[in-house]
């Protein structure tokens, strides 16, 4: 089966197999860089990383418009569920955790950031492990270098890792580098850089993990996975 990721811009990734049409953190409105609307996309899956506004983006509206199950952290789908976001939509977990899903599994692991909406608590920032199309993708999230990234890539084996190397608020592309190599995906994807000029670094050409492919994709540029795995 044919698997295509579309990097939307900033941290959010569309994700299409067959019937399977996933969303990481679907920031479109109000996303400087993105070339969608976010009623170009149809997702019947969506998986938020924390409560930040460029990762929750436009994750009500979509789940509301296409009756998407939320998978995220048990207090964002508190929260969900107070905007009245049906019960049936909202898949909470945690790091640690596996959630099986129609189109395989969304495990959650830990990130070093912080996670709050409108001020709110939204539990802890994570990052999302989801495996689709007997392909496994790793989106780190917002998160600062840890060492147990090479844990996790020893267990969840990823063959696509997206780190954010837009530096300030997460990695720089040279920790970046390093998280890369420690995860050890088959191609690593560069995200959370370039999004809101002078706050987030737009020159990532220190993005140089050793014995790691890096993909650089555009804002609205797709790629057909299927010979990753
Ligand atoms: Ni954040
Ligand atoms: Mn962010």
């Amino acid at each position: 089966m044919s698997t295509k990721v579309t990097f939307i811009g900033h941290s959010a990734v569309y994700i299409e197999s067959g019937d399977h049409r996933i969303a990481i953190d679907p920031f479109i409105s109000g996303n400087p860089v993105a070339t969608i609307k976010h009623n170009e996309i149809h997702p019947n899956h969506i998986v938020v990383t924390h409560g930040h506004e460029d990762h929750v983006g436009d994750t009500l509206e979509l789940a509301s418009a296409n009756r998407s199950v939320v998978y995220a952290s048990w207090e964002i789908c508190g929260y969900l569920g107070e905007q009245r976001l049906a019960e049936n939509q909202r898949q909470p977990g945690n790091a640690g955790g596996k959630i099986k899903a129609p189109f395989g599994w969304v495990a959650f692991v830990q990130a070093f950031h912080s996670s709050s909406h409108g001020g709110r608590y939204m539990g802890q920032p994570m990052g999302a492990i989801v495996h689709v199309g007997g392909i496994t993708f790793y989106h780190c999230g917002d998160t600062g270098l840890f060492g147990d990234m090479k844990l996790i890539g020893e267990i969840y084996k990823p063959d696509v890792a997206f780190i954010p190397v837009g530096d300030r608020f997460t990695m720089g592309p040279e920790l970046g580098a390093m998280a890369a190599e420690l995860i050890k995906p088959k191609v690593a994807i560069p995200i959370h850089y370039g999004t809101f000029s002078g706050f987030l670094v737009d020159d990532i050409s220190a993005f140089r993990p050793k014995g790691v492919e890096v993909r650089v994709m555009r804002p609205g540029e797709s790629w057909e996975v299927g010979g990753a795995s």
